[in-house]
């Protein structure tokens, strides 16, 4: 049976090969876009808690991780927020910004699926879904893809397929497995956005789950001044989410529970306070049974007035850098994206093409590109999805 010719083929219609296959369908080309889920855009549907934070205003290259950090800067230059802010306009998408730069739609997710996908119709891009792709060869500079029991065939082949992150949302690693096959190397997945383990002597705090405090947390070189929440296995929140992608096995975690607080508050308190206690000092600014476990830990009983100014400066530095020792992740069945993967090195910045493989590219988190969280991922999908679409 002989294949079915397109101009290119994109395997992967989640937010990267949706917006790759509309720019290059409306710039002429033929398209095939093909997905072994039975819909499209499944990770859009559940972003954003429904809502999809679909961008980041904040959006600059210094807030994506990866081995190459001037990697990102170009597609991103080159697509910006403004520009899908633009398109989610003139679908009449009705947005809002939440907090620390966040885009959201008023409504829900899905509208976001269905601008891309009439974005692709657009472009006439043959959209199919729902059968799983099988052996992927090149022969004289032409790509086949087996789908289902079909055979489809283009000069130009671009990998969307993601990361491994929430397997149960038909994640796989099939795009290392094929960049691989094409001699790309892969930078080692992990997942990241993702809630930390507490074992050990942390485990105490676990029976503090569903607590919520404002904190600055740190891993490494990096710090993040958001909500941490204790979860019945450890630590998670958009502070901690974002720190993940920085903490590596065996290295602490920080946390300031009281970022915003004076240096000198508790000598202030003990002067202004001396009959209360710690735990009642700390519970003036933290949640109840948050400031009992910190009190409890910090073993200073009685009165504020009878501890030295000494104990109580220590007592300070401690809750500014309190020291956890996470013992794991909840893995990719929890992690919202992955870190690693096929290697920039082996890529173009301007198009994502691979240096060693004509007409061969791989767009979106697939790609060792990884942004905080908060709509950076989104914003890299469609920017390297863009960037894509306009050389194929
Ligand atoms: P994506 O994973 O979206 O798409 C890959 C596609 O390839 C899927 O449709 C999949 O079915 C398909 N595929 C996989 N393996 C295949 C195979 N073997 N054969 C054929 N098809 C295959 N980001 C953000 O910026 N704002 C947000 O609000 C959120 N919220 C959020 C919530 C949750 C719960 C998660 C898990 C993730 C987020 N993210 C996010 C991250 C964001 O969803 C992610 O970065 C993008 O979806 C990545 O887009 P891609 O197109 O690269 O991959």
């Amino acid at each position: 049976m002989s294949a079915t010719e397109f101009d290119a083929i994109v395997l992967g219609a989640g937010a990267a090969g949706l917006m790759c296959a509309a720019t290059a369908g409306q710039r002429g080309k033929r398209v095939l876009l093909l997905d072994h889920a039975d819909a499209p855009g499944k990770k859009i549907l559940i972003s954003g808690g429904g809502r999809c934070n679909f961008t980041n205003v904040n959006t600059q290259a210094d807030r994506f991780l990866s081995a190459n950090p001037h990697f990102a800067k170009s597609a991103l230059a080159r697509y910006t927020p403004s520009d899908i802010i633009a398109l989610v306009d003139l679908h009449g998408i009705a947005h809002h910004e939440k907090t620390l730069g966040q885009l959201f739609c008023d409504g829900s997710a899905r509208q976001i699926v269905a601008m891309l996908l009439e974005e692709c119709a657009k472009g006439g891009v043959d959209v199919r879904v729902g059968q799983p792709v099988g052996a992927v060869t090149q022969n004289d500079g032409r790509f086949t893809v087996r789908f289902g029991d079909q055979d489809f065939a283009a000069p130009a082949l671009v990998i969307a397929t993601g990361g491994p992150s929430i397997p149960q949302m038909g994640a796989t690693g099939f795009a290392y497995d094929l960049a691989r096959q094409f001699g790309l190397k892969v930078v080692e997945p992990r997942p990241a956005l993702v809630p930390l383990t507490l074992g050990g002597d942390d485990v105490l705090f676990r029976s503090l789950s569903g607590i919520a405090a404002p904190v600055e947390a740190r891993a490494g070189k990096a710090a993040f001044r958001e909500a941490a929440l204790f979860t019945h296995k450890g630590l998670s929140g958009p502070a901690i989410l974002q720190v993940s992608s920085y903490w590596r096995h065996g290295e602490p975690v920080t946390i300031d529970f009281l970022p915003d607080a004076p240096q000198g508050w508790l000598t202030d308190a003990k002067r202004s306070r001396p009959r209360a206690t710690l735990r009642a000092a700390l519970g003036a600014q933290l949640p109840d049974r948050l400031a009992e476990t910190l009190a409890d830990r910090l073993a200073l009983p009685g009165e504020l007035g009878a501890l030295t100014d000494r104990k109580l400066a220590d007592a300070e530095t401690r809750l500014g850098r309190w020291m956890f020792r996470p013992n794991g992740t909840e893995g990719f069945a929890k992690a919202e994206v992955t870190i690693g993967g096929i290697a920039t090195a082996g890529l173009s910045s301007q198009t994502m093409m691979a240096k060693s493989t004509q007409n061969l590219y791989a767009i979106g988190e697939a790609v060792d590109v990884t942004g905080w969280l908060g709509g950076y991922n989104f914003q890299w999908a469609w920017a390297s999805g863009h960037a894509a679409g306009q050389a194929l």
